[in-house]
Order: structure tokens, then sequence, then C-alpha cells
């Protein structure tokens, strides 16, 4: 049996998660790939790094098993590996470090997944060419809604379709908030509901001010559409002007407000606009309630094809979920079975 061994860099929510999904799947992974999958390394940026290149048990990792003095570079440097799992929050405004440390692990020839869209949204087309330079495999798709498939569908069952748009709710934070103020729920008080589910940050600006939907847009945009923008090119208003009186009045007008995210080409050039939209009561973006989103893929030869996520307990196995995907799509690509 081959044995894949794993980096961790970032070992939060989605960190955890998928180290646990591992353990849940790892008959799977025999069954199907006759592999086994160890963990190898793992970092993170307060604890530092811990590295065994039997495996580490997840399931029993303590904080006294951590080097404070190794950092993600010299694990990505000196860790026993073949898949880097990048996994660090994003900066929007740089998709860095992460871009650094993906970079890093493809010179070194090793396969890279993440979940971070930071680097897909700023610097997809240089990681991509130099994943094919270097002859591995680079996976992101839990980068936008999670593990459902939306660059693994148009990668494998849309083949030879030219995508020709995008168009979604791409954020579940404003979906719920929206959701709630037409409830009659104030605003603060729905973003004070989501912090209390777990799914709203302490700081909720990068999402009400629409840069959440705006890097995922880019990034579907990026990939799908092979087109090279950044998240500050997308035309870009949030939800923080949406009052109680603008929902009433769309209610009576037999509409509602929703977050949309929409991508095309006009005249050859990219257009992304991220905004609060009237949507004809009935539509596809006005059953999207609470945290569900969807993205509609618009073809050439198949015209539209739209994947929902739907809200799922718990959440975060959805994320995890988008990273063992990934992981099953290097070792089809790579490991012989
Ligand atoms: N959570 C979700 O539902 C979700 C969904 C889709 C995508 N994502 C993406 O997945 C990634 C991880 O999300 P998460 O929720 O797991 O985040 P998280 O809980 O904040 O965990 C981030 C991890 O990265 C570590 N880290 C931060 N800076 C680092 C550095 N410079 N070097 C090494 N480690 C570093 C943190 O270490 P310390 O704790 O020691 O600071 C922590 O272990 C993010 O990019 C996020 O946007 C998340």
């Amino acid at each position: 049996m081959e044995t894949i061994r794993i980096a961790l860099i970032g070992y939060g929510n989605v960190g955890k998660a998928f180290a646990d999904m591992l353990l849940r799947k790892e008959g799977f992974l025999r069954e199907a790939f006759d592999v086994k999958a160890e963990i190898t390394a793992i970092c993170t940026r307060r604890l530092g790094g811990c590295m065994d290149a039997e495996g580490i048990n997840t399931a029993a990792l303590t904080e006294d098993k951590f080097d404070k003095s190794l950092d993600a570079l010299t694990i990505i440097d000196a860790g026993e590996y073949d898949v880097m799992i990048e996994l660090t929050p994003i900066n929007i405004m740089t998709g860095m470090p992460a871009t650094e440390h993906i970079r890093r692990a493809l010179r070194l020839g090793k396969h890279v997944i993440t979940a971070n869209k930071g680097p897909i949204a700023w610097h997809y087309r240089e990681l991509k060419n130099l994943a094919e330079e270097q002859g591995v495999s680079f996976c992101y798709e839990a980068t936008v809604m999670d593990g459902v498939p939306v660059y693994n569908l148009t990668k494998q069952n849309l083949m030879g379709c030219r995508i020709t748009e995008v168009e979604g709710i791409l954020n579940a934070t404003t979906n719920f908030i929206l959701t709630e103020m037409e409830k009659g729920v104030s605003f603060e008080d729905a973003v004070e509901e989501g912090r209390r589910q777990g799914f709203v940050e302490a700081d909720a600006s990068m999402d009400i001010d629409g840069w959440d939907a705006s890097a995922k847009l880019t990034a579907l945009m990026n990939v799908l559409m092979d087109v090279e923008i950044t998240p500050v090119d997308i035309r870009r208003t949030g939800i923080g002007g949406v009052t109680p009186e603008d929902i009433e009045e769309a209610k009576a007008h037999g509409k509602r407000i929703k977050l949309i995210c929409r991508g095309f080409l006009e005249d050859g050039k990219p257009v992304g606009i991220v905004e609060p939209t009237l949507v004809e009561e009935g539509s596809l973006a006005t059953t999207m309630m609470g945290t569900a989103s969807y993205v509609t893929i618009v073809t050439d030869l198949m015209g539209g094809v739209t994947v929902i996520e739907e809200p799922f307990e718990p959440e975060i196995d959805h994320t995890a979920y988008g990273v063992l995907s990934d992981l099953l799509r290097v070792l089809t690509d790579n490991v012989a079975h």
C-alpha cells in the first residue's frame, strides 16, 4: 500500500475538520486507492510546527508537540510530504502569505491544495503555470462554495464548454443577514445572530462590504473564464446601505434584495459586479435563504448549469470535504490504482 504524506500549513477550523474527516475516510482511501494518507507536518502561526515523517496522530495532538522555532516556510522547505495543504487565513487585499507558501511548495515539486481564495484571486495564472511546469497538481475546490463541485464540475463534466458568464450568491453571511432582515430583524441583530451561530467573523466588514463575494467572483472568473483580474477590479457595493424600508419596498413589489455576483465579458473585457439587486419573487436567487448559496455557470454548449449549496451541519464539514475532494483528485491524477 502506498503512503501519501500531507503537510498542513494552518491548523484552525478547516485544518482540524479535514484531519478528522481523513481519519473517518481511512477505510475508503485504502479500498479505493490502496493508499494510506499520513499527516506528517502541521504548523500554526502561534504554536510553530510539528513534524513526524511516520505520521502525526492528530486525534491525540497536544500543543507541547509543536516547536515554536518552526514557521510555515521552514516546514515547507524541510518537511517530508507529498501534498501541501494551505489553510491559513485569507488576506483579500494581497493573497499573502498564502501565495508565497504555495509558490514555495510548487517550486519544490509538491502537489498543492488550498481552501484560501486569496492566491486564486491574486496570482492564479502564475501558480497554475508553475504547477504545470513542475508537473504537479494544484487544486482549490474549497475556495468557492466549499465542497460543492464548481471547478471540478467544469473540469470533468463540462469539458469542451466555453464559460461565458457566472452568476450567483456567493457570500453566506450577507444572504443570512438579508434573510433575517426580511423577517423584521434589524441589521445589527442579524449580524449578532450570525456571530452567535459561529459563521460571522468578529470583524464582519469583509462580508458586509462585499469584499469576500468580490474575491470569490474574481477566483471564479480567473479560473473558469481564463481572465486575469483581482478583487479590486470588481464593481463592488456591499449590503451596508440596505435599509428595512428597502426590504419592505421590494416585498411590496413582489421582489427581494439579494447580493448578486455577476461576471461576464463585454467587448472581450472581463466585467465583475457585486451589488444588492432586486430579484423577482420565485426566481432561483429568492429561494436561497439563510446561508444557502448558488452559482450558475453559463456555457456556449450547455447554456446555464447551476449548483446549489444548502445549509448543512456541521457547516465546516462542507469546507473539509472540499479539501478532501481535492486530495482524491490528486490521488486520481497521480497514484496508479
Ligand atoms: N471556515 C470556513 O468555513 C472556510 C470556508 C471556505 C474557505 N475557508 C478558508 O480556509 C482557510 C482556513 O480557514 P479557517 O476557518 O480554518 O481559519 P482559522 O480557523 O483562522 O485557522 C487558520 C490557521 O492558520 C494559522 N496561521 C495563520 N497565519 C499563519 C502563518 N503565517 N503561518 C502558518 N500558519 C498560520 C493559524 O494559526 P494560529 O491559530 O496559531 O494563529 C490557524 O491555525 C482560510 O483561508 C479561509 O478563508 C474557510
